[in-house]
């Protein structure tokens, strides 16, 4: 057996031992915001469906001293308003939108790639256009917000990448993993603007494995955890998935296993990401991933990789009037387990997904693709 074949097995056994799973006493419900006037009519459906979906809501109940909800937006990817419009009107609707939330949300994350280009403009336009939004407002940057003036400007508008603070019974982590991407424009000479467009780019041919949590930000998520009881619940925000999904467009830390090492003692660990612009459930071991959707444009799904795809996209469309309709198929087994796929056409389609832990969600683990293609 190779080497890399014995790694493979050895991580499929750590991370797939019989019966670990997230602890089902955190119960974490996604709903995608759809604005009431689509539930009652195909006239106003017809208004309002081009600004949805746009947001995500999230409950956190049973675990948390008292049940609440918080707001998700990420992946504005704001270009200056005289280059693009749809992308700021949107951002301005998802920010109307969490500001109407009744009962108010707790506080809104930012997950990253506010803006498009790192310009000072469009992260300028993001703080004016968040203004909005008149609740606690915390920030994670994306890849997009960093790579020109490596953070520069993000820092002064944003503060420290990383944080934590406690909301009524759960810790919640803000994570950086964008910041310590191998320097590759250096020795080639790049532009900012050039570093920029690398970054800018789905398929991280250039860029490389840019995700990543770094050894001192992993030692400060184990002593931010240290005094937290291990079956408390604990959620961690990163811009890029905490698992490996992807590694070429750069859907993962490429510390990923380092991560699972510190959280593994953690019973109840949520992590929600941005990135990968699409609906995502993935468990390993005792951590849930949950990725969220983008006001942008939506990616598609990658060709291959962990997870085993268990929720459907729901799909945005910045540009194709076909996309997003379907039908489902529906599976049910022997053992009353229900597999629901949606086979999506178009997006007048309401999708509620009322819980995401169900003991029909497998965990597949397939080879690792950056295996064979960065070294390092
Ligand atoms: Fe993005
Ligand atoms: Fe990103």
């Amino acid at each position: 057996m190779s080497e890399l074949e014995r790694d493979r097995r050895e991580i499929a056994a750590v991370l797939q031992q019989p019966g670990v799973r997230p602890d089902p006493s955190l119960r974490i419900t996604r709903r995608t915001f759809v604005h009431r006037s689509c539930l009652v009519g195909a006239a106003t459906v017809a208004e309002t469906f081009a600004w949805w979906p746009l947001l995500n809501t999230l409950d956190v109940a049973y675990a948390a001293e008292a049940p609440f909800k918080f707001a998700w937006i990420s992946d504005t990817h704001l270009y200056p308003k005289s280059l693009n419009t749809r992308f700021v009107e949107k951002t301005v609707r998802a920010a109307k939108e969490v500001q109407a939330m009744s009962p108010p949300a707790d506080f809104l994350i930012f997950g990253g790639d506010l803006a498009q280009l790192g310009k000072v403009e469009e992260l300028e336009l993001g703080v004016e256009i968040l203004k909005e939004v008149n609740i606690r407002k915390v920030y994670i940057p994306g890849e997009h917000d960093w790579y020109l003036d490596m953070g520069k400007k993000w820092g002064e508008l944003f503060g420290q990448p990383n944080w934590t603070f406690d909301h009524k019974g759960v810790r919640f982590v803000g994570l950086d993993t964008v910041s310590r991407g191998p320097d590759y424009w250096t020795a080639k000479k790049m532009s900012p603007e050039e570093r920029m467009g690398h970054m800018a780019t789905l398929d991280g041919t250039v860029a490389g494995p840019w995700a990543g949590v770094g050894r001192d930000q992993l030692d400060w998520l184990q002593k931010t955890l240290a005094n937290w009881d291990r079956n408390r619940p604990v959620v961690i925000f990163s811009h890029n998935p905490l698992y490996e999904y992807y590694p070429p467009w750069n859907f993962w830390v490429r510390d990923w296993r380092e991560v699972n090492e510190v959280l593994k003692p953690y019973t109840k660990v949520t992590n929600i990401h941005g990135h990968t612009h699409q609906v995502l459930y993935n468990e390993i071991g005792t951590m849930r991933s949950i990725g969220m959707l983008a006001t942008s444009w939506p990616w598609p799904y990658a060709p291959e990789g962990v997870p085993k795809l268990t929720k459907p996209m729901i799909r945005v469309d910045p540009g194709d009037h076909f996309d997003g309709v379907g039908w489902a198929k529906i599976d049910v087994s022997a053992q009353d387990k229900v597999d629901a796929e949606y086979v999506m056409w178009r997006k007048q389609v309401y999708a509620q997904s009322p819980d995401d832990y169900a003991k029909s969600i497998p965990e597949v683990l397939r080879p690792r693709i950056a295996d064979g293609i960065w070294p390092y």
